[in-house]
């Protein structure tokens, strides 16, 4: 058994890691940080967890740790990491976009391999560090990288994605309190989107020329999941396109290419991404779902960690979709 802290518990990301890492068969809890909530029992912030954990949030960290999984707001992990040293061999998941760009990569001599394994499997298999990507980031990546691959992202991508509530965090805000966001739907940052940066690195990391992504998040009134569409000129034929995406993905463990038009329901509660190729005269339209908890954070921290650690890529992580 190895032996995990989380820093951030009693957030979203941080209470879905505590449910993968209790039915985790290699990974014991050490401890949980938080700021607000040292003292008090997890299951009282994270209620599911009743009679699951008797474990209680702690103000202190065990410095010997295996595996430090970080789930704080931009700027808090780097923070974080100054003021806590952990053993050399200690490796560290950070949720939050602190290291994700190549620029920001490296921190008090460590270096932080961006941590989506549809692209960087080897690199996660080796590294102490990882840069966990981000959920809108995850969705668009998955569904662009095999045309980037094939040098076929030369011309403008339209990208729009929804996401539920969940994806802005615990904390209330005007655009997340419910009589705002109840039977309520609304764009943000259009084109401007922070997490442009790394999936613009991702797809460049073929060394081909990548046409302007155009992306437009939304709000959902709905608690989890990411329905994520883009669109792009594509000469080939739909066949072309689907065997094109089924060879990039055929040893994803957590991406599969849907034949029938995809919703989010069928990810939700999963860390899979699923994906769906549908033509129009040369335009190819890619639809992807993901759960922003789980493959777009958590979930993917835990495939992650596996890869880490070298457990079985899918170990803890073999979930039930909510369906209905
Ligand atoms: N939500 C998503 O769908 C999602 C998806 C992908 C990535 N992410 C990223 O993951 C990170 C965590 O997201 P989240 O949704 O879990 O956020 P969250 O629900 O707001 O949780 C963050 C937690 O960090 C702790 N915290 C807050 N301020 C702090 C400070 N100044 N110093 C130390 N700890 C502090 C708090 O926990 P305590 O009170 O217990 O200390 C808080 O509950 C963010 O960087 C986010 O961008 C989120």
């Amino acid at each position: 058994m190895i032996k995990a802290g989380i820093i951030g518990g009693s957030g979203y990301t941080g209470g879905e890691l505590i449910r993968l890492l209790l039915n985790h068969p290699e990974v014991e809890i050490d401890f949980v940080y938080s700021t607000t909530k040292a003292g008090t029992k997890i299951s009282s912030a994270h209620q599911d967890l009743l009679g699951q954990t008797d474990l209680r949030f702690s103000s202190t960290v065990n410095e010997r740790i295996d595996v430090l999984f970080l789930c704080l707001g931009h700027g808090n992990s780097s923070k974080f990491l100054k003021e806590y040293t952990f053993a050399n061999q200690t490796k560290i998941i950070d949720l939050s976009n602190d290291f994700r760009l190549r620029a920001d990569a490296t921190f008090d001599g460590k270096t932080f391999v961006y941590g989506l394994p549809e692209l960087f499997k080897s690199k996660i298999e080796q590294t102490q560090c990882i840069a966990n990507p981000g959920c809108f980031a995850t969705a668009i990546q998955l569904a662009l990288l095999p045309l980037a691959k094939a040098e076929l992202l030369a011309n403008e991508v339209h990208i729009n994605a929804i996401t539920g509530s969940t994806g802005a965090g615990i904390k209330p805000s005007e655009t997340s309190h419910f009589s705002w966001r109840n039977n309520n739907v609304s764009w943000y940052k259009p084109f401007t989107h922070q997490h442009l940066g790394e999936i613009g690195e991702s797809l460049s990391s073929f060394g081909h020329a990548t046409g302007k992504l155009r992306f437009l998040p939304n709000r959902g009134n709905f608690t989890r999941g990411i329905l994520a569409t883009a669109y792009t000129k594509f000469d080939g034929s739909l066949e072309d396109a689907i065997k094109l995406y089924r060879s990039f993905y055929s040893e994803a463990l957590f991406t599969q290419i849907s034949e029938e038009p995809i919703h989010l329901k069928q990810v939700v509660n999963t860390n899979n991404c699923h994906i769906h190729l549908h033509k129009d005269d040369d335009v190819l339209l890619v639809t992807s779902a993901i759960d922003n908890l789980l493959k777009g954070a958590s979930g993917q921290a835990v495939q992650n960690m596996n890869l880490m650690f070298g457990f079985e890529e899918a170990k803890g992580l073999q979930l039930k979709a909510g369906v209905f």
